[in-house]
């Protein structure tokens, strides 16, 4: 535990230390772990190509480091608790060595069905123990497993598919979600009309019909059989590919955002230790979906590389009632709680009669993640559930960043509602003007950007290398840049303010404009599209939509439930427009580009001072938006 920070001048004191002399800082922390083969050089970088390499010719397998390394030390110590979605129906335990038996298994039979080391693995799956089995069996053999989210539809599933060119999916057949019993097999199936793989592995958790097509369709208990339950973990280089996970851009199609074995392995056991201040023995819950990096780096590998024991919850915040979460916080005396403004908004709604019946005294720490999280739910977090003693860390990060890059360190950096504070040890940001002039010193707003690699950040992006330069490291020179806004205020603490490209944040989901428009104009009667974010309550954001249409053989109300219904078969039911408006034209100027200052605006309720529409082909078309707003 020599890695952890006890206090604020602890804190400086690392900071500095990981700014003077960063190869020495991460060779510190990287040499408590396992490697079967000790690193030659601790860094060769170069944001241009942009080219990171950490721990350079190191060996090493990542399970090994939360398995073997441990297993004398706390093998029967409980890795994974997990919550199913029906209250009564029983939770499960598992321990390290259990957790490392069934992973050993499992791999096994992957190995057994053909699947080598840097083949890609597609896992599609519910909140079940089996879905981090899958991650870690993969991780165990070499496999690179890309989790697509089990809301996704068949579209946005088979597209990742033929990205990555995976060579097998790991699924389930159906999916619990609050009283409803969900298909997830049956996507897989429709998903496999357009892509192909060889190998399906079907783990059982409904009983549902489903269909297995012989010869490529196996049930996940039948492929057990027989496997040994142990294996020698195959060797990796620090820097192979341990996961591909798909994200939105602001541009054309979802990117598979690519993190490597050795740094992602240090920067998400080290900031997990950190932010959250786990203690041996406690008990770590995150709310979020193992489809998401939230999942990956902090339900799955950060906690189990340190130990911890980790709480996968299988259902939703609101069933059976809206006192769920406390429930579980209670039954499994949860100390670390951490979750998202959306969810905490939603529950807010209902008010503090769900919380009064549960005990939250094991609260220590609450975290949140995943979009800005605003005063008034930040209050009504700490005052409520924290109970005015549990410190809030408002985690600012990002699929590409792998770790928690911005956040207070629990119970020791001083917090304001609303701000990520600090970045941690190691991270070196940087605000820029849109013309790239760094704005040194306190009281400043601009872009966020980082100078400096740190351990898990983003090498490539799957098979399109140049899509990664042009994405993160083109806009401003010799920086990665984050697409974030973010204000540094007088005490030199970050605030995140949101996306300042055209990525919008639904309930901490990422979404792109161009992604959603894409999937709207699928409509044959859709003529053009243009989509923005909103202010939603609940959501942060919301998707509003402006459509041009061919009216001619339907009514206006059709015609909205139909572009819904096609952009949640296009994307998912996450993607769903909130608010569809018809238009006659959209505000183009006259060179054709959208202006969608306008149409954020109007979404946003402004209807006066437009600003400069004078470069507007139609100006009067701003007028017809205004009066349809919906
Ligand atoms: O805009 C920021 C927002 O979420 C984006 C990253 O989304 P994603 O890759 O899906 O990862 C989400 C989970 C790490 C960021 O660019 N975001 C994330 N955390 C925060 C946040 N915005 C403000 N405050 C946060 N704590």
């Amino acid at each position: 535990m020599s890695d952890r920070i006890h206090t604020l001048s602890g804190y400086f004191y690392e900071y500095q230390k990981s700014v003077a002399e960063p190869e020495n800082f991460w060779a510190r922390i990287a040499d408590s772990f396992h490697w079967k083969k000790r690193w030659d050089k601790v860094l060769k970088w170069d944001f241009k190509g942009p080219n990171v390499q950490w721990f350079v010719n190191g060996k090493l397998n990542i399970t090994e480091n939360i398995f073997e390394k441990n297993l004398f030390a706390y093998g029967d110590r409980v890795a994974l608790i997990w919550e199913p979605n029906d209250p009564n129906e029983e939770s499960k335990k598992i321990t390290y060595k259990e957790l490392y038996h069934q992973v050993c298994q499992f791999s096994n039979a992957l190995k057994s069905k053909g699947i080598v080391k840097g083949d890609r693995v597609i896992i599609y799956m519910p909140m079940i123990p089996e879905a981090a089995v899958a991650m870690l069996a993969c991780a165990r053999i070499g496999a690179i497993h890309s989790v697509v989210f089990a809301g996704f539809s068949s579209t946005a599933l088979a597209d990742r598919i033929n990205d990555c060119e995976a060579k097998a999916i790991l699924t389930s057949d159906g999916n619990f979600r609050g009283n409803k019993k969900i298909a997830v097999k049956a996507v897989v199936d429709e998903a496999l009309e357009k892509s192909s793989v060889e190998t399906v592995i079907v783990c059982q958790r409904t009983g549902q019909d489903i269909e297995m097509k012989s010869g490529r369709d196996y049930w996940w208990h039948e492929v057990l059989e027989g496997q040994e339950d142990h294996n020698v973990a195959e060797e990796m280089d620090s820097e192979d590919p341990l996961f591909i996970l798909y994200t939105s851009g602001s541009t054309g199609q979802p990117k598979g955002v690519v993190h490597t074995t050795a740094g992602y392995m240090v920067y998400t056991k080290y900031s997990f230790e950190n932010v959250f201040q786990y203690a041996p023995g406690d008990v770590y819950w995150c709310t979020a979906d193992i489809g998401w990096i939230t999942g990956h780096s902090y339900i799955v590998y950060g906690p189990l590389l340190a130990g911890a024991t980790t709480v996968m919850f299988e259902g939703v915040p609101t069933y059976p009632d809206a006192g769920r979460f406390w429930q579980v916080v209670e039954k499994h005396q949860v100390n670390q709680f951490y979750t998202a403004p959306t969810a905490i908004r939603a529950l807010q709604a209902y008010g503090t009669e769900p919380i009064e019946k549960y005990n939250l005294d094991s609260l220590k720490v609450l975290g949140s993640v995943g979009e800005p999280i605003n005063e008034e739910a930040w209050r009504w977090y700490y005052t409520h559930i924290g109970q005015s003693r549990c410190p809030i860390v408002d985690t600012w990060w990002q699929t590409e960043t792998g770790g928690i890059l911005v956040s207070p360190i629990a119970g020791i950096t001083p917090t304001k509602p609303a701000f990520a504070t600090l970045p941690l040890p190691g991270i070196q940001l940087c605000i820029v003007d849109p013309e790239g002039n760094e704005l040194t010193g306190n009281s400043v707003e601009g872009n966020l950007c980082v100078r400096f690699p740190w351990p898990s950040m983003i090498r490539t992006t799957w098979g399109d290398h140049e899509r990664c330069k042009q994405t993160y490291f083109s806009t401003y020179k010799g920086m990665y840049f984050t697409g974030d806004g973010v204000k540094r205020d007088h005490d030199g603490y970050y605030r995140i303010l949101g996306r300042v490209d055209d990525v919008i944040n639904v309930s901490g989901h990422r979404m792109g404009t161009a992604e959603v428009e894409n999937a709207i104009n699928e409509h044959p009667l859709v003529i053009e599209s243009a989509v923005v974010g909103y202010p939603h309550d609940i959501k942060g954001q919301g998707i509003y939509a402006y459509v041009i249409c061919d009216m001619t053989h339907r009514t206006e109300e059709n015609l909205v439930n139909e572009i819904k219904d096609t952009v949640s078969k296009i994307i998912g039911p996450i993607a769903k427009p909130d608010k569809i408006q018809i238009v006659q034209g959209l505000p183009k100027t006259r060179s054709g580009k959208i202006m969608r200052r306008i149409l954020r605006k109007v979404a946003e309720g402004v209807t006066d001072n437009m600003g400069d529409t004078s470069t507007l082909l139609d100006p009067e078309v701003v007028n017809q938006i205004i009066e349809g707003r919906k």
